[in-house]
C-alpha cells in the first residue's frame, strides 16, 4: 500500500474543493501509516471515524455547490456518494467488531473507491462551475 501523493488527475479546478481533497488524502495516508505501524484496532477505528465525518462535510460541500448552480449531474454523483458513505461505515462496523479481519485489504479497496471517484465523477463539476465563476 503505498502513499497517497496529490497529482493532477485529482485536482477538479475548484479550490475549495481542491483543498478538502488534499486533507482527506492526508487523513487516509494517516490511516494507512496507523495500519502499517500495527496500530490497534481501536486507534484505527477513531481514525476512520473522523475520516467518515470529514467525508460526510466534503460531500455535503459539493452537493450544495452542484445544486446551487443547477449541475445536471447532482442525482448521479449523490447517489455515489451515498455508496461510499455506505461502504465506509461498513468498513468501520468491520474493523471495529470484526474478528480476524484484515486491516490493510478493508482499507486498500475504501482508497480505491475514493480515488475512483475523486478522478471521476469529480472532475465533471469542476468546469461547470468554473463556467459560472466558482474556482
Ligand atoms: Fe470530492
Ligand atoms: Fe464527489
Amino acid at each position: 500500500m503505498t502513499l497517497l501523493t496529490w497529482n493532477h488527475a485529482c485536482t477538479v479546478g475548484v479550490r475549495a474543493m481542491d483543498d478538502q481533497h488534499g486533507i482527506l488524502m492526508d487523513a487516509m495516508n494517516e490511516l494507512r501509516l496507523a495500519v502499517v505501524h500495527g496500530c490497534g484496532r481501536e486507534q484505527v477505528s477513531e481514525l476512520l471515524d473522523r475520516l467518515i465525518e470529514f467525508t460526510r462535510m466534503h460531500f455535503w460541500s459539493e452537493e450544495q455547490l452542484m445544486e446551487q448552480s443547477g449541475f445536471h449531474g447532482l442525482a448521479e454523483h449523490r447517489a455515489q456518494h451515498h455508496s461510499i458513505l455506505a461502504q465506509m461505515l461498513q468498513s468501520a462496523h468491520r474493523v471495529q467488531y470484526g474478528e480476524g479481519v484484515e486491516l490493510g485489504s478493508i482499507l486498500c479497496s475504501l482508497r480505491e473507491g475514493y480515488i475512483e471517484h475523486i478522478e471521476g465523477l469529480d472532475q465533471q463539476y469542476g468546469p461547470w462551475l468554473n463556467e459560472r465563476g466558482v474556482h
